[in-house]
């Protein structure tokens, strides 16, 4: 048995979080997470922030789109306003300690907990059969992407909660299996009024980059017209804006809308219903269009500008994976100590 090394308590706090690099940004990601990291990157807390590509192909990337994809995630999360000086961004395969510390999170998560993944169940449906392997353990890695840095704060939209609880029963369950306080018990942190973006066709379904049709979601690449018609096609109901919070309750179009504007302007939901209360959507969807455009527009500009220059990206994603690793590399020779791997 290896010597307690640390308690939870005595943890630096650090940030991490990843995004897949399949498809186009959309407006629920921006919302719900890079926005958020932007607000938690600061002198004080290290933060991390990971292009998932080994998440990515857990379902099939053709492998000219991953690349595309990577890049422009990348392009994306700086043209958001993440600072390369001040966040490491990384592509997780030039880090290669979160494959293998996955593989001993493998060996630790158990069937049972993978299998009440709703994640796992959605994207397997009937087809269970026919998944990849790499999905099923999907969680396991999404738990080493984190724990290999210590990290102890995850910025993550709703849909990801799950996960996260799995993550802290993974490092709860090493903890105890072999007796130690090594891992942190991670905290997500899920915020703020736009943390489930919904589509704008079916208000009880997430925005999502794999929904076929492509009105119901807003991409970071739009430009200002297509945002203008996606705003203006999206679903609503009869009803005026109501001036309270509670009612939006059983209308799902119109707290979508209601939480975009808060999530974008940076007000609550309540501010947004005092200066919108009473009016038809006829008046609040030219509203939300022109600030959509406003915050959005310079964003997609700018990556586009970043996409020009390739090298430069490529050169941010290799500084960043080796910073990463000096991080990474020393946890993951402790974790091995700790399992009783000779030569660690
Ligand atoms: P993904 O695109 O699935 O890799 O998700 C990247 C990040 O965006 C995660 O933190 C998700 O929780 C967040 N996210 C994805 N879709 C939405 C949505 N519709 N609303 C809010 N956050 C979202
Ligand atoms: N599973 C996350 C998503 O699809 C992406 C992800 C992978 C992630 N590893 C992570 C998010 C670690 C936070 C922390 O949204």
């Amino acid at each position: 048995m290896t010597e307690a090394v640390q308690t939870s308590s005595t943890f630096t706090p650090r940030v991490f979080s990843g995004i897949q690099p399949s498809g186009d940004l959309h407006l629920g990601n921006y919302l719900g997470a890079l926005k958020r990291f932007v607000n938690m990157q600061n002198d004080v807390v290290q933060t991390l922030y990971c292009m998932v590509d080994m998440h990515a192909i857990t379902v099939w990337q053709d492998p000219a789109d991953l690349q595309k994809a990577t890049r422009e995630l990348c392009a994306g999360f700086i043209a958001a306003g993440l600072d390369p000086q001040k966040s490491i961004l990384f592509n997780q395969s030039q880090v290669p300690e979160h494959a293998q510390l996955a593989w001993i999170f493998n060996c630790v998560a158990r069937m049972g907990w993978m299998q009440r993944m709703t994640q796992w169940k959605d994207k397997s449906g009937k087809n269970a059969q026919n998944m990849s392997l790499g999905l099923f353990a999907y969680p396991a890695l999404m738990a080493a992407d984190i724990l290999i840095y210590h990290a102890t704060q995850v910025p993550v939209g709703e849909d990801q909660k799950q996960h996260l609880e799995l993550t802290r029963d993974i490092a709860a369950k090493f903890n105890h299996d072999y007796g130690v306080e090594f891992f942190p018990i991670t905290e997500p942190v899920i915020e703020g009024a736009a943390t489930r973006v919904m589509s704008f066709r079916d208000g009880t379904k997430k925005m999502s980059k794999s929904d076929p049709s492509d009105a119901s979601r807003i991409n970071m690449t739009d430009d200002a017209d297509t945002i203008a018609k996606k705003i203006r096609k999206a679903k609503t109901d009869p009803e005026a804006l109501p001036s309270e919070a509670k009612g939006l309750e059983d209308r799902p179009e119109a707290r979508n809308l209601v939480n975009i504007y808060a999530g974008l302007s940076g007000l609550s939901v309540d501010q947004v219903l005092s200066d919108v209360g009473g009016k038809q959507f006829s008046e609040f969807k030219p509203m939300l269009s022109e600030l959509a455009v406003a915050k959005l527009a310079p964003i997609s500009t700018e990556m586009a500008r970043l996409m020009q220059e390739q090298d430069e990206i490529d050169k941010i994603l290799a500084h960043g994976a080796s910073q990463a690793r000096e991080i990474a590399a020393p946890i993951l020779k402790k974790t091995y100590e700790i399992v009783g791997m000779v030569g660690a």
